[in-house]
Parts: C-alpha cells; sequence; structure tokens
C-alpha cells in the first residue's frame, strides 16, 4: 500500500543553473515531466497578457483557438486580441458546449478544418473553455501531424485546478467517457481567475469541490482555508480565490510530476470520490450531476466505507460533509438506481487485474489506495446513498 504526504508549495520561484530568474508572481508551479517541464499560472484578468506569455514560450507562430459557443464571446475574442497584438496569427473554431462534443465526428471535422487552413506542427493550438475544450484540443494537439504544442487557457473552476493540468486528453465512446485518448503535455496552463466571475454558482460549487478534494487528500492547511473563507471562495473575491487556485494548481502540478502517467500510485490519488462520482454521472446518463457533484458524492462514499474499514474517525466523515455542504454540493444521490451505479463502476478506470482501486484517507491531508473493499461493504454504502 503506498501513500503520499504532501510536503508544501516549495515550486513557487524558478530557478535555473544557479540563477534566480524574477519570480512571476502569478506562477502557481511548474509541471516537470518526461519531455520537458511547463508553467502553471494563474492570475486577475491574465488574458490580457496572453500574447506576451506566448512570447516568452516561444510560440510565436499561428494559434488555432478551440472554443465553444459559450465561451467565445467572452474569452476566446479576448485570447485571439491578446495574441493578435503580438503578432500572433489566431483563428478560431467554435464546437457545441457540452460533452458530446469530445466525438470522433467532432474531432475530424477540425482535423479537416486545420488541413484546410494549412496547420504546421510549429503553430499551436489553443483550447479555452472547460474540461471538453480541454480534453479535445488536447486530442486533436496530441494527433494532428503527429503532435503540436498545445496551450490551456481553462475558463472553469473544475478545468483550472484540475483538468488543464497533467496532460489527459481525451475523447468519448458510448460506452464510456474517455476511453481513447493519451497522456499529452500542454507548453503552458494560464488561467485567468476573472473568468469565474461569469459562472453560475452551480459550477462554482462544482470546481470547488475537485480543490477541495485536493486539501482532503493531501493538503490540511487547504481545508482549513477553505473553511475559514467559505463566503469569500463562492463569491470568487479576487485575492483570496486567486491564492487558493493557484495552491490547488500547485498540488495537482506536484502530483503529476511525480507520477506524469499514472502507474506510480501517487496520481491515482487525484481520483479520490471519482469510482462513485463517475457511476454516478454515468448512471444518470450525464444529466443530473454536474461532475464535481458526483466527487462530492464520491468523496462521502470513500470516507464512509474507510471510517467502516477502520481507517479513520467519524469526525472526519462529518467534517467533510458539513464543509461539502457549506459550497452547496450534494452528500448523497437520493433515487437513483443501485445497479445502474454499481455497473457504471465496473468501467472504472483504475480497476486493475479486476480488483478495484479504492481512494481513501487515513486522516485529513493523508491518502492511500485500497483493494480490498469488500464487496458487500461498497453494495452497502451505495445503498445508503441513494436512500
Ligand atoms: N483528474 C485526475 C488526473 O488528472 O489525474
Amino acid at each position: 500500500m503506498k501513500s503520499l504526504r504532501y510536503v508544501g508549495l516549495e515550486l513557487r520561484n524558478r530557478v535555473t543553473d544557479g540563477d534566480l530568474i524574477m519570480p512571476d508572481q502569478d506562477l502557481a508551479a511548474q509541471v516537470n515531466h518526461s519531455g520537458g517541464s511547463y508553467p502553471v499560472v494563474a492570475g486577475w484578468g491574465l488574458i490580457n497578457s496572453l500574447g506576451d506569455r506566448f512570447m516568452d514560450l516561444g510560440l510565436t507562430r499561428t494559434a488555432y483557438i478551440i472554443t465553444d459557443e459559450n465561451v467565445m464571446n467572452l474569452y476566446g475574442r479576448n485570447v485571439q486580441r491578446a495574441l493578435q497584438s503580438r503578432d500572433i496569427p489566431a483563428h478560431c473554431v467554435i464546437i457545441p458546449a457540452g460533452e458530446t462534443s469530445k466525438s470522433f465526428e467532432l474531432a475530424q471535422a477540425i482535423y479537416s478544418w486545420l488541413a484546410d487552413l494549412k496547420a504546421e506542427r510549429g503553430h499551436t493550438i489553443i483550447s479555452v473553455g472547460g474540461g471538453v475544450a480541454g480534453d479535445l484540443g488536447g486530442f486533436i494537439a496530441a494527433t494532428y501531424l503527429r503532435g503540436m504544442a498545445w496551450v490551456q487557457v481553462p475558463t472553469s473552476m473544475a478545468a483550472m485546478v484540475d483538468a488543464s493540468i497533467g496532460g489527459k486528453v481525451a475523447i468519448n465512446l458510448p460506452q464510456a467517457k474517455n476511453l481513447v485518448g493519451s497522456f499529452y503535455q500542454p507548453k503552458g496552463v494560464f488561467a485567468d481567475v476573472q473568468s469565474l466571475s461569469t459562472l453560475g454558482k452551480r459550477e462554482l460549487s462544482e470546481g470547488w469541490a475537485e480543490a477541495i478534494k485536493h486539501g482532503f487528500i493531501l493538503d490540511a492547511s487547504l481545508v482549513d482555508v477553505f473553511e475559514e473563507h467559505e463566503e469569500a471562495l463562492m463569491d470568487v473575491e479576487p485575492e483570496i480565490a486567486t491564492e487558493v487556485i493557484r495552491r490547488s494548481m500547485a498540488i495537482k502540478a506536484d502530483v503529476v510530476s511525480q507520477d506524469e502517467r499514472e502507474t506510480l500510485g501517487i496520481r491515482i490519488m487525484l481520483n479520490y470520490g471519482h469510482t462513485i462520482g463517475h457511476a454516478l454521472e454515468s448512471s444518470t446518463e450525464y444529466g443530473q450531476f454536474f461532475h464535481g457533484e458526483g466527487v462530492s458524492v464520491g468523496m462521502m462514499g470513500a470516507a464512509s466505507m474507510a471510517q467502516e474499514m477502520g481507517l479513520h474517525s467519524r469526525e472526519l466523515v462529518e467534517r467533510q460533509r458539513h464543509l461539502l455542504e457549506r459550497f452547496n454540493l450534494p452528500t448523497a444521490a437520493k433515487g437513483v438506481n443501485v445497479d445502474d451505479i454499481l455497473k457504471g463502476m465496473s468501467l472504472d478506470k483504475k480497476v486493475q487485474g479486476g480488483s478495484k482501486r479504492w481512494v481513501m484517507l487515513e486522516e485529513v491531508g493523508r491518502s492511500v489506495v485500497r483493494t480490498d473493499v469488500p464487496e458487500e461493504l461498497v453494495e452497502k454504502t451505495v445503498r445508503e446513498l441513494v436512500s
């Protein structure tokens, strides 16, 4: 059994070859991976300086923005303008909003668009939006011409603190989400926290679920911050929201730097709450739960099982429940069909050699993977969540 204890945010200042580079105030972390490294940056109003960021990274050639119909007018155009202000040509393709856009059909249409525009390997794909623009844009970048440069500009909370970092790219099959994809790392992740101020409360809450999850699995002090600043965070107050997002991004960056391809038992920790969460999403045909809401219910399921197995106290379960509820997140899934959830869990990508791997807490800020969770306990817990 493996456990990872998160040891702090020491990635904030960049030092290379013994020379101190001027610290970038907006830099949350640097992700290190087998092919190099990239910056993960969050700032208020950051999109306006994106042209400079691209110049810094040497991404001076034509860019292709992939964004959805909701995000285009709010942020897609601003990204385009910011690049053009530094003489970087930028084309846009607008995809329908929603998970159904992660399809082979749409990928093929975008390949044709790129071919018509004579896209080259030295050009850049930019995903502007939430997880869908990220996953699809990354999938295109990974495959067109066997790989183009790719930059993530996440505009949803969940994409900022989770999906945009770590290079998981994918499209969906009718059987399940994200079945076809790859690990393909971007050249940089640039989050403009101001874009969260146009999100609805429900979208905000589901995004905070992923950040709260980061605290419970790896950083107890982050859980304290959530408990102390719930109101300011739900109001997206610039200073505290940006700081907490940077901290959460740094946790994700640290984890994926240690376990790029989820083979070392470290990255899997990020899937806390996801086994039941994904099954809830798929068993309700993606129509009832936002991803973060499913994760929230899944975190409660995992905590309840861990408590029954003697890993931690009831007090921890209640502390987690209380915090999730303060962020308006669901902690149960009343009325959902148990068999559908159990069936949904059988397609979980964490299954290895037939056994399910469950991420569980040992205490706040410390998590483990367990493969010995009795099926009867899983079934009992799922029944309790839906009754
Ligand atoms: N969202 C989990 C991961 O990127 O590994």
